[in-house]
């Protein structure tokens, strides 16, 4: 087991740590403009890819691109807002032209709006499942569509403990079980095709936290989770990005607060299950759980690591 306590930000750094070799292959990351993204971007760019670096922020995206050309890699920016659809695919496109093709493309871009189910409102709602999950799709859509022609591609989408319920995280978490959801279909629709949609889960300090601190500042006592820098989890992205993972498709793959890695389940059907006498009336369903005939109920909450304190309701 290869392993850093302090995995480098130097891109030369990262491609001798990581020993992964993606050279020849292009690669859009979405939201690379700073956090998660742009350090998927700089390791990417630092083990051979050529990298289509997004951001919403066309500064923040620029920049991305400098350090990672001063550091001798590959990459050009395309500001797009992803959670549109024309820009999104005009984004994917850009990769086609620009390289030739795209073997990679990691749906990192996300948005982070707390509150609690009992606060939300229509806008906040809609413009976390439009960049999280409308985006995602978008740019996995256009993607797929040029990957199966390939025969060949990889898409890491970027799924969230906060699926599992997580306070104050009710369109957010909602908006991240839809993006794993839409990774197991992905995957089940393309066995065999040569193209394979994975999911990540994270475990970073970035702005999104810096967020939720202020956040959480109004909400009353709250301990920051101590999370490492994005560099720690990058791994997990070339990973799924290389061909080591060629057998792994409709994965959850994700880092707990403390670095341990684990690969979530899928949503399933548990035993036992219990045949209906005719059809379910209440009350017959009623008499199966109570009498323990079914499976157990099931926990709420990713880990006790990500469980966030929870102060009185609001
Ligand atoms: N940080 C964590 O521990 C953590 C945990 C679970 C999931 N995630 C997920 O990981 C991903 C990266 O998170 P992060 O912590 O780096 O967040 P971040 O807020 O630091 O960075 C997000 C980036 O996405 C960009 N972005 C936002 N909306 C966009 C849009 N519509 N189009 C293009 N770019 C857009 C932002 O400008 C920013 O550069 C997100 O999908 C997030 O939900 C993060």
């Amino acid at each position: 087991m290869t392993t850093s306590e302090n995995a480098p930000a130097d891109a030369a750094a990262a491609k001798a740590l990581h020993g992964i070799d993606l050279a020849g292959k292009a690669v859009v990351v979405t939201g690379a403009g700073m956090g998660l993204g742009a350090a998927v971007a700089k390791a990417a760019a630092a083990c051979g890819a050529s990298v289509v670096v997004n951001d919403i922020d066309r500064d923040l995206a620029q920049r991305c691109v400098d350090e990672i050309r001063a550091a001798g890699g590959e990459a050009v920016a395309h500001p797009a807002d992803i959670s549109v659809w024309a820009q999104a695919e005009g984004l994917i496109e850009r990769c086609l032209d620009e390289f030739g093709g795209i073997d990679g493309l990691v749906n990192n871009a996300g948005l982070h709006l707390p509150k609690r189910s009992w606060e939300m409102d229509e806008a906040s709602v809609r413009r976390t499942i439009d960049v999280n999950v409308v985006g995602t799709l978008a740019c996995a859509g256009r993607a797929i569509k040029a990957m199966r022609a390939q025969g060949s591609g990889s898409i890491v989408n970027t799924t969230s403990g906060a699926q599992c319920g997580l306070d104050y995280r009710p369109d957010y978490g909602a908006s991240k079980g839809a993006v794993s959801s839409f990774t197991f279909t992905a995957a089940l629709e393309l066995a065999g095709s040569g193209v394979r949609v994975n999911a990540m889960a994270p475990n970073v300090s970035t702005a999104m936290l810096d967020d939720m601190v202020e956040f959480m500042k109004e909400r009353g006592p709250w301990t920051r989770p101590d999370l490492p820098p994005p560099e720690h989890n990058v791994g997990i992205h070339l990973y799924l990005l290389s061909d080591r993972s060629r057998h792994m498709s409709g994965q959850i793959l994700g880092v707990r607060g403390d670095g341990e890695l684990f690969i979530g389940s899928h949503p399933a059907i548990l035993e036992p299950t219990a045949r209906p006498d005719g059809y379910w009336t209440a009350t017959a369903i009623a008499d199966v759980i109570e009498a323990g005939r079914l499976a157990p109920m099931q926990p709420l909450g990713p880990t006790v690591h990500l469980r966030l304190a929870t102060p009185d309701a609001a």
